[in-house]
């Protein structure tokens, strides 16, 4: 296939408009720099980590990467504002932002010459972030892993209407899992993909092997969302969530079930793998996934995929 006069290739500097979508706990450096190799983008993701440790993140990118990268930085976390610091001193050239306004840190990234993707979860909110000035857009649907919309829109509804919405090139998420996934998107109305649980479970993804072997026995209707009333997440049920849903249901305050969640359950489930305890953050996605592949075995399946399904 030729991608050469893709938009989002042309705006990244890559060969193929794959993106692998900033994952708390699961996309270092490592993962990151596979993608890149391979041609897609690949994003660090600084979630999960302190400045001190993103600065280390993309030393080593720098190093392994020998194609272009980014930054993905979810702007609710407490160290976003100085996330931002680091990308700008260490020279990154793509960052994507998140979970948050595009209009906080677009200006300041923009001076410095970064190109600025931001993901959101409806057509009205895609607007606000080509007003902010941002290069791109991520739209995300529902069944996407991790943090969601409240709007609950499924990508099949998202993507079209987002299409028509924004001139800037738009990237669809939320449910692609294989290149036919891929190739609807593009049919959509998107000039690139952006994919999660799927790069999540590949040989070079931080996630323990306890998370990727979860991943590859559940179906897709085992991630579900859970926190709605305070910040939806859709990862897989599990005792845990299990657990915090019956609070919910019995009426307990949001702080006292935000208390339970507690600080570190996704590292105890992506990370550390305790998928019990722990929140496994997947998507819908994991209905295809069926095999932990190195990233260039996906990569070169993905495009296959796609181009079989014309
Ligand atoms: C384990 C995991 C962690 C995630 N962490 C983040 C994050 O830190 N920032 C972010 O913008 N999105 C995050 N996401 C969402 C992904 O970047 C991506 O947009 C989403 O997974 C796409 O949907 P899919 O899972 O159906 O492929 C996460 C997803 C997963 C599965």
């Amino acid at each position: 296939m030729d991608f050469s006069n893709n938009r989002v290739c042309k705006l990244f500097n890559i060969q193929y408009p794959i993106i692998q979508g900033g994952m708390v706990w699961a996309s270092g450096w490592k993962l990151a720099s596979a993608v890149s190799n391979a041609g897609g983008l690949g994003l660090v993701g600084a979630g999960s980590m302190k400045p001190d440790v993103l600065r280390e993140h993309i030393q080593k990118m720098k190093t392994a990467a020998e194609k272009p990268f980014g930054v993905n930085i979810p702007l609710a976390g407490k160290y976003s504002p100085a996330q931002v610091d680091v990308c700008l001193e260490e020279g990154v050239k793509i960052v994507f932002t998140a979970a948050g306004s595009a209009k906080l840190h677009t200006p300041r990234l923009k001076d410095a010459g970064v190109t600025v993707v931001h993901v959101v979860p409806s057509a009205a909110l895609a607007k606000k972030v080509e007003a902010a000035g941002c290069d791109a857009v991520v739209a995300e649907g529902t069944e996407a892993g991790g943090h969601n919309g409240r709007e609950g829109l499924t990508s099949l509804i998202l993507w079209p209407s987002v299409a028509d919405a924004v001139k800037i090139p738009f990237i669809a998420a939320g449910g692609i899992g294989d290149g036919r996934a891929m190739r609807a998107a593009f049919v959509l109305g998107a000039q690139g993909v952006q994919l999660g649980t799927r790069f999540a479970v590949t040989q070079e993804s931080g996630a323990h092997p306890n998370y990727k072997s979860a991943c590859v026995a559940a179906t897709g209707g085992a991630a579900r969302i859970y926190n709605l009333t305070h910040m939806p997440i859709r990862s897989l049920m599990n005792d845990y969530v299990k657990e915090f849903c019956q609070k919910e249901a019995a009426g307990l305050p949001t702080e006292e079930l935000q208390a339970f969640r507690g600080k570190g359950r996704s590292q105890k489930g992506v990370f550390e793998g305790d998928v019990r305890q722990g929140e496994l953050v997947a998507g819908q996605t994991c209905e295809a996934i069926k095999d932990i592949p190195t990233v260039q075995e996906l990569m070169d399946r993905l495009l296959k995929e796609f181009d079989a399904a014309v």
